[in-house]
């Protein structure tokens, strides 16, 4: 097995990263007092009793309903920005140099905060994580599944200025996946793209639900990534698509095992994607939530699949720089 020392050194992006999900119990307590939010009816009491929850979730909606009730917490340009820099402050040190990271606006927007103050707040830490420790990163917009096309094609609406002059870089689609297929958000992806035509398309896919919505997200939505994508393991075609047109998974192990999506990191269908040249990168998801940022995730990866060797190692890292949205010159400067 590689030691940790050398996982830490690998140059690591991370591309599946909720920004809502860095929000640790530590700071979820104080900003809701400092914004006088109350908290509802049996919602744990403190930082001990929220850790406990955490711990085990019975599925992605058990999760979600936390994760929302979370997000209210956040108000200010300031507190969006306080929450990204101490995600980045915490992955600088664990050797992240690239992040691609999501944010859901209309968990913002519906309480009556602006698409604005979230994406400056957030775009500020970005900044600020470059200035300081040299990390390049991009804000991909995700849509709530949940919430009714029509009403997100007002929210791309809103989110133009901010589309057109490449603040956001990507469009991306998150929350509860069975429900809401990918098909229904064909009118909101056309028209997102029609707006910049560097922007970048993604959407979770293929993490409950079945393969069959990542080769739709493909056909239908245009994305050039799946995020989550574990369930392609079981349609042969569709690996081998995946493979020749080397369109990358970003795969979230800790998140899986949490959600109960499997049992153990193990069981992921990790070596089959490696065999099968199927690119992936390995991702924490929402690490306040699922108990582990970028290097707890290859740490615990590396436990799970101890025989891999520093070379198989190498050839993820390069995967992920590969797959990254970042320009050559970057890539280069990373590979
Ligand atoms: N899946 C769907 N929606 C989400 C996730 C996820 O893993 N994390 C935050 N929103
Ligand atoms: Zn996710």
């Amino acid at each position: 097995m590689v030691s940790v020392e050398f996982l830490q050194e690998l140059p690591k992006c991370e591309h599946h990263l909720h920004l809502e999900g860095t929000l640790e119990p530590d700071l979820l307590f104080p900003l809701a007092k400092r914004n006088d939010i109350i908290l509802p009816e049996g919602f744990p009491k403190s930082v001990e009793e929220l850790n406990e929850k955490y711990k085990k979730f019975r599925d992605l909606q058990d999760f979600l309903d936390y994760y929302y009730i979370g997000t209210n917490v956040l108000i200010s340009e300031q507190d969006f920005f306080d929450l990204a820099w101490a995600y980045f402050k915490k992955v600088h040190k664990q050797g992240l140099v690239h992040a691609e990271v999501f944010y859901d606006p209309q968990s913002h927007t519906s309480r009556g905060i602006s698409i604005e103050t979230v994406t400056k707040g957030f775009q500020r830490a970005c900044d600020k994580a470059f200035s300081e420790f040299g990390i390049t990163s991009k804000l991909i917009m995700c849509l709530l599944r949940h919430i009714e096309p029509e009403e997100c094609l007002k929210t791309i609406e809103e989110a133009t200025p901010f589309i057109k002059d490449g603040t956001i870089s990507a469009l991306g689609l998150d929350s509860a996946e069975k429900p809401f297929p990918p098909h229904l958000f064909v009118e909101c992806y056309g028209k997102a793209a029609s707006l910049n035509k560097d922007l970048k398309l993604t959407a979770h896919a293929g993490e409950e639900g079945p393969a069959q919505f990542v080769s739709d997200a493909l056909d239908l939505l245009q994305v050039t990534r799946i995020d989550h994508g574990i369930n392609s393991q079981y349609d042969e075609e569709l690996l081998d698509r995946l493979s020749r047109d080397q369109t990358m998974l970003t795969i979230c192990p800790l998140s899986n095992v949490k959600l109960q999506v499997v049992q153990s990191v193990s069981e992921l269908p990790l070596q089959k994607f490696l065999d099968r040249d199927v690119p992936f990168s390995l991702n924490s998801d929402d690490p306040a939530y699922f108990g582990g940022y970028i290097l707890d995730v290859y740490t615990q990866v590396s436990k799970d699949f101890p025989h891999w060797d520093h070379e198989t190692w190498g050839r993820i890292a390069k995967n992920a720089i590969k797959g990254s949205w970042c320009d050559d010159k970057r890539k280069n400067g990373l590979l």
